[in-house]
């Protein structure tokens, strides 16, 4: 069955680029996000793969890891390696699972028989300290995915782990935030002390907390 939110995060280990890893020796205490490809030396897969290279450091800040698969060889990620350095501008700098059996790819069913038998979609996994799933995104194959998006709801399950707020439509990092109803007006007043504005009783919004 597939995996769904607040699920306990399948463990594994597996052959990667940058040796055997275990998932949760690997993320420790750290947020994770593990995400698969279709295959090897594929475009979208290559233009993905550069992108999140580029942004490890907004990963890094956010104490976040970040872990690749594809169902291909370690020996085969070794070669397309060189092509993502050369056509993206920036060389993998994190570790990318070769799921030859689709070990990893069962577990988190991450093979969709009636989109393609053999091939994984686009899955994306965001993981907490707490090695539960705490998001899931599926693309298929053609389409790639928005690292800017993942980031952002990164930034909003952070957040909403650590204050009692949820995120508006199109949220971004640093903008007002919504206090869910279960905190009543006077619990609000004394944990969000910059104040709230009460639009409607049931949708009052307050400056983002932890800014
Ligand atoms: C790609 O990554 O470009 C891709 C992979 C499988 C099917 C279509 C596109």
């Amino acid at each position: 069955m597939a995996l769904r939110l607040g699920d306990q995060a399948p463990d594994f280990t597996a052959a990667t680029t940058e040796g055997t890893i275990s998932l949760y020796d690997y993320l420790g205490d750290s947020w994770g996000i593990l995400f698969s490809h279709p295959k090897d030396f594929t475009p979208v897969c290559t233009t993905e793969l550069g992108a999140f290279a580029a942004r490890k450091g907004d990963f890094d800040k956010r104490n976040t890891k970040l872990l690749g698969l594809s169902v291909d060889s370690v020996d085969s990620h070794q070669g397309w390696k060189g092509d993502i350095a050369e056509t993206q501008g920036t060389a993998l700098n994190f570790p990318l699972i070769a799921d030859e059996d689709r070990k990893v790819a069962d577990a988190y069913d991450m093979i969709h028989p009636n989109a393609n038998d053999t091939l994984t979609v686009r899955s994306v996994f965001v993981i907490g300290p707490d090695k539960k799933v705490k998001l899931t995104l599926t693309y298929p194959a053609s389409t790639g995915r928005n690292v800017e998006e993942i980031i952002r709801v990164l930034d909003s399950l952070q957040l909403t782990a650590e204050y009692k707020v949820a995120t508006p439509v199109n949220w971004k990092d640093g903008e007002d935030v919504i206090i869910v109803p279960a905190v009543s007006d006077d619990e609000a007043k004394e944990r969000f002390p910059k104040g709230f504005t009460a639009v409607k009783p049931y949708l009052r919004t307050t400056p983002q907390p932890n800014r």
